[in-house]
């Protein structure tokens, strides 16, 4: 019997980098994600058809899915199988944007794994399995990914505390925007990490101040007063700049969203590429989208809350 599992991507609205130093980070899932298609099989085989790639087994994966290989391995220990599973993997979420594709990929494919096989997991569970693929990936991860790819919706994120859900009365439109530029998130933290040991102190001021944002914002979103949310997007995106984070295509995006009526743009996730994200006034999102294709191919609307991590029965 086939089944399949679905996780979102993600967007940082306010806190990457500070969040991996133990700020807040208030974090939403997307509109698109990552589906993987499961089936007991003899042994194990993942097929993703995104990037063509595939493992005939999972001890010897092409790189690319290495860290996928490790947390299905991961989860077949923890259930003491020794069945296989067949996994296919398709994504709309474009990959190294910044947008939580490796820990969607890893989230759906470790509950496709469970499901398939009659076994249901715990969300503490399947946040401890698909780390496994999720430190492969970026060594020193907060978790806030694979958390917002769980529990979907809007969340303020502290490392290791328990996930704190925003309830929005209604929904929010953000836009997206992707450089189609990718980058190595695990190269980004160690360089924003830098500033710590030359300034610590300071350094942990700022920390400290971008958990009181993440907080604010949180609070404006509530009370649906976008126009403070935009500011702190403005004033974050400097922030991540003036810290190396940023690119100049990615000002250039900021500055087009900006031109195109959007109240707030920053960057999103890791930076030195990857994406940005633009809040734009209650039904102007479409006007947002249109400012940002005169830069960029990709730029899409997606709705906070969205879903988090949901598992089927396929229909053979
Ligand atoms: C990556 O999506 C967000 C970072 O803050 C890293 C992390 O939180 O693990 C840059």
């Amino acid at each position: 019997m086939k089944w399949a599992a679905w996780a979102p991507g993600k967007t940082i609205l306010i806190g990457e980098h500070f969040v991996v130093h133990g700020a807040y980070a208030l974090a939403a899932a997307l509109t698109k994600g990552v589906t993987v298609q499961a089936e007991p099989f003899t042994t194990s085989k993942i097929i993703s058809e995104q990037g063509r790639l595939r493992a005939d087994s999972l001890e010897d994966a092409p790189d690319p899915l290495k860290p996928i290989a490790a947390a299905v391995q991961a989860t077949l220990r923890h259930l003491d199988e020794n069945r296989g599973v067949a996994l296919t993997i398709t994504s709309d979420l474009p990959r190294a944007s910044g947008l939580g594709s490796s820990s969607a990929v890893a989230v759906a494919s470790v509950a496709a794994t469970a499901t398939s096989l009659g076994h249901q997991l715990t969300k503490q569970e399947l946040a401890e399995l698909a780390s496994v693929s999720e430190k492969m990936v970026h060594g020193n991860p907060s978790g806030v990914d694979v958390a917002v790819a769980i529990h979907g919706g809007l969340m303020l994120f502290k490392k290791g505390s328990t996930v704190k859900p925003v309830h929005l009365h209604g929904t929010v439109d953000l836009v997206v925007g992707v450089s189609g530029v990718e980058r190595r998130t695990k190269v980004m933290v160690e360089e924003f990490a830098k500033m710590k040991n030359k300034y610590p102190n300071s350094f942990m001021g700022m920390v400290n101040s971008s958990s009181k944002f993440s907080q604010l914002a949180a609070e404006s979103l509530v009370k649906r007063d976008l126009e403070t949310v935009g500011s702190v997007f403005n004033y974050q995106h400097t922030v991540l700049k003036t810290f190396g984070m940023s690119t100049d295509l990615l000002d250039k995006m900021v500055e087009e969203a900006l031109r195109g009526g959007a109240l707030g743009a920053k960057l999103t996730g890791a930076g030195g590429g990857g994406s940005i994200i633009a809040l734009p006034p209650n039904s102007r999102a479409g006007q947002v989208v249109q400012a940002l294709r005169a830069v960029i191919a990709d730029a899409f609307i997606t709705k906070i809350p969205a879903e988090g991590v949901k598992t089927w029965r396929q229909r053979s």
